[in-house]
């Protein structure tokens, strides 16, 4: 069952009802000023920290459920309502959201009047903007009284909902003709402030909670609204809100439009003060001054659109698949771009208080934007790798807003360090740019003690091989890439973090996924020093990749495929000997995109072991047989139920791995197979049963042993969205960029022909034609670049900026 469609033209996903299985939600921002929208209106914005810096509130996990948001209310002669549907939620004679790139639409039709609210954040501002157009579509004039409400968050989320004994006394608000100025802590320590305005006179305002619901009341039923005049309260102490009232009347057909903002100001500490106790509102006045009319609102909005298309625009693919289109062209690359924005702090999964950016996760989110935004991804590799320890170690986390590492998980995560190899290499290969690799950046933040970013490398790299078990194999510390399995932690006690409790010091637990790793980064590691004229290291770092290619095919295979590890015992992990958990995808994936096993049969027994396992309906699961009891020598991943999350979901983030893998040993139907079972656009038909927002990824579906097989839970900040990228646009369709050209090498079902693709690299534009004649899954026969004819399947780099047109015969 669908809830909507998508309109791939205007890149939008148009929903057309309220009542989605999950509130279906859309990301407005792309600076340092973010807000979350639910299909409903609901969700809260912040300016650049989540938790330290939210401007509005939101009650996560509430009743009814996303209930708080950027409200508005009609009041007309028969009735009230709200043309979002929440959070009065009467019948509306029609309602349409279209989420779009960077901003939301909701539309209404109720009692003759048709309401239309584009929400969006302009470009260059820190302000979220709602643009409210308002028509009579009846035939008899129309008086009402509209309302509009948000709630301010005192600023830091966490102590807003935790701290009532300091909250309940300190908020504060100004109000200047219909601007409402949110100024909670700002005579004490804070030179910052936010406002609620709207380009139009108002007959009334409130800006104390109680007052304008009515002590006792929800949301749904506010005393303010259904009595249709504001009382113009002003808030002290308790929960300051902000809330206009205008008289309307429009005569058939007339329609008005009134902008609404939400904004976000700084002041110096010499100017914050306009008189005693009266901020200075300069720059808010300035803001809003940008913003009065619709033709600049419509500028605005058209600016982002440009903005949002240039970005897009860099990889284009027309096929005879419209899922592929869609998810390749618009939405997987958006998704992308809002994980480097958010990382894992604010979805409607991830509170926005808890976690910063994690160093492997943000490692990793670095495939998926890279070509588009080139010069923040080299900040980003900086920032990550400025909060790296001296003996290559990483902490797992740092903080956005002071960019340091964060004690209090640490470190210990000893997959880590491994992935800045990816992220710089993958940077290097989009833009050339090697000299990145002669920054001189800190350790743990330290500016007295500096290493170049290569230097970085070779730590990350040298921090596994100082860190071998008894196997030759690396040791997997906390946790590998699967943060739940937890090999040295035996914890016993349900008040202690799987993630932070005391580890017992082990020598003995190896990871095989890490040693495929090590061998998957080893060989690029080698490749950059080749291309650096160090053929020394490079051989050097070969040889030692070698070993553990023969660690892992002695210790790490068991006839029929890649263990898992070893335990904190020494015991197999992954293996035929154990009773659960036989069999892990991860390694699988990693082991064969490193090349394990290709030579001599291993890889593809693997893969086909995979197959036979893992492959379900709705992907590959994690592992198989599933754990039916919590074992204290396993951890996190025997605590959730079977099917559930790390214990045998269909954990979206590794599958692409085993896309990538099919298409190393020639395998595009099986590629293909599991890239169409979780893509979620291929799923829109059964949106009722995964539930969640059929346009992006979510990081689990859950799996065949849980009770709701196929459920889909924790969309958006997910690495799902960068690997699926990389594994349909590098390995799938086989445009892989690297340090001095592009490799054409697509590995496809054998019934596709006559595939398009535009790729952006370096300036110069590619235009790309793949033709198929003889259905086969890989290989190319034929290359012309502009028309002539040339060797082999790399295509140097133009470095101008004219198109160049490719012709890709396969066979
Ligand atoms: C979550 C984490 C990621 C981890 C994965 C598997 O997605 O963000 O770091 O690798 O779970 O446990
Ligand atoms: C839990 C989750 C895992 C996530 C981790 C992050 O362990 O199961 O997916 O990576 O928390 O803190």
């Amino acid at each position: 069952m669908k809830f909507g469609y998508f309109d791939d033209k205007n890149k939008e996903y148009v929903i057309q009802t309220p009542k989605t299985p999950y509130p279906w939600i859309n990301y407005l921002g792309s600076e340092d000023f973010f807000g979350l929208i639910s299909n409903t209106a609901g969700g809260y914005c912040f300016y650049k920290d989540a938790r330290l810096r939210r401007v509005t509130r939101y009650r996560y996990n509430n009743i009814p459920l996303d209930n708080g948001g950027r409200y508005y209310y009609i009041k007309d002669e028969k009735d009230f309502y709200s043309p979002t549907w929440m959070p009065v939620k009467s019948e509306l004679d029609h309602y349409e959201c279209r989420h779009g790139i960077g901003y939301s639409k909701i539309k209404a039709i109720k009692n003759d009047l048709e309401t239309e609210i584009l929400y969006f954040i302009p470009l260059g501002d820190n302000a979220e903007i709602h643009k409210v157009t308002l028509k009579n579509v009846g035939n008899n004039d129309k008086e009402f009284t509209i309302f509009s409400f948000i709630e301010f968050c005192l600023w830091n989320a966490y102590d807003d909902m935790t701290n009532y004994q300091r909250t309940y006394s300190i908020g504060a608000v100004e109000v200047e003709g219909s601007t409402i100025f949110h100024k909670t802590d700002y005579r004490e320590r804070r030179n910052h402030y936010s406002f609620y305005s709207v380009n139009h006179p108002i007959n009334g305002f409130d800006t104390d909670r109680d007052a304008f619901l009515g002590q006792y009341n929800g949301l749904n039923e506010p005393e303010t609204v259904i009595k249709g005049m504001s009382n113009n309260s002003m808030a002290s102490g308790w929960n300051p809100i902000g809330s206009h009232s205008i008289k309307v009347k429009l005569a058939p057909n007339e329609e008005k439009t009134l902008i609404f903002t939400i904004g976000y100001i700084e002041n110096n500490q010499e100017e914050k003060w306009k008189a005693e106790d009266v901020i200075n509102k300069e720059q808010a006045y300035e803001l809003l001054e940008k913003y009065n009319n619709d033709t600049a609102v419509e500028e605005a909005f058209e600016k982002l659109g440009n903005h949002w298309n240039n970005l897009l625009n860099k990889f284009v693919v027309e096929s005879h698949d419209e899922n592929l289109n869609r998810m390749v062209n618009i939405w997987n690359p958006y998704q992308c771009m809002v994980t480097f924005n958010m990382s894992r702090s604010a979805s409607y999964f991830e509170t926005g208080i808890g976690r910063g950016m994690g160093f492997r996760d943000s490692n990793q989110d670095l495939l998926g934007f890279v070509h588009q935004i080139p010069e923040k991804a080299r900040e980003r590799i900086l920032d990550i790798a400025s909060t790296q320890l001296e003996d290559g170690s990483a902490y797992h986390q740092y903080q956005p807003l002071t960019k340091k590492g964060n004690h209090e998980i640490g470190g210990g995560f000893n997959d880590d360090p491994l992935w800045l190899i990816l992220s710089t290499t993958a940077y290097i290969k989009e833009t050339g740019d090697f000299l990145i690799l002669q920054e001189e950046i800190p350790y743990n933040c330290d500016i007295n003690n500096t290493g170049t970013l290569l230097e970085h490398l070779e730590k990350s790299f040298g921090f596994t091989l100082n860190n071998l078990g008894p196997h030759g194999l690396p040791l997997i510390g906390r946790a590998d890439w699967n943060d739940c399995l937890n090999l040295n932690c035996f914890s016993e006690n349900p008040d202690e973090s799987f993630q932070t409790c005391d580890n017992k010091t082990g020598k003995t637990a190896e990871s095989v996924f890490i040693a495929g790793m090590f061998v998957y980064m080893g060989k690029e590691l080698a490749e950059l020093y080749k291309r650096l004229g160090s053929d020394n290291k490079s051989q050097k770092v070969l040889k030692e990749v070698e070993k553990m290619t023969h660690a892992i095919e002695t210790y790490g295979y068991d006839e029929e495929w890649f263990l898992r590890a070893y335990d904190y015992y020494g015991n197999k992990i992954g293996s035929k000997e154990n009773e659960e958990g036989k069999l892990f995808i991860e390694p699988q994936g990693f082991c064969v995109m490193a090349g394990i096993g290709v030579d001599n049969g291993k890889a593809l027994k693997a893969l086909d072991s995979v197959d036979r396992h893992l492959n379900t309906e709705y992907g590959a699961v994690l592992l198989w047989p599933a754990y039916t009891k919590y074992q204290t020598h396993l951890g996190e991943i025997s605590s959730y139920p079977p099917g559930y999350k790390e214990n045998a979901g269909i954990f979206c983030h590794n599958n692409p791995w085993i896309m990538i893998a099919e298409t190393v040993l020639g395998r595009g139907e099986k590629a293909f197979e599991y890239y169409s079972k979780i893509a979620p656009s291929y799923l829109e038909d059964i949106s009722e049963k995964r539930r969640l927002e059929p346009y992006v990824y979510a990081q689990m579906i859950a799996g065949r042993d849980a009770v709701r097989e196929g459920e889909a839970k924790n969309s958006w900040l997910t690495g799902t969205a960068a690997w699926n990228y990389e594994a349909i646009t590098k390995w799938i369709l086989g445009i892989r960029p690297d340090y001095d050209g592009i490799m054409i090498d697509p590995c496809i079902p054998k019934d596709w022909d006559n595939i398009l693709i535009k790729r952006v690299f370096r300036k110069s534009t590619y235009e790309i034609s793949i033709k198929n004649p003889e259905g086969v899954c890989k290989g190319v026969k034929k290359i012309l670049v502009d028309g002539k004819e040339q060797e082999g399947n790399y295509i140097s780099a133009f470095n101008d900026s004219s198109i160049h047109r490719i012709e890709v015969i396969m066979g």
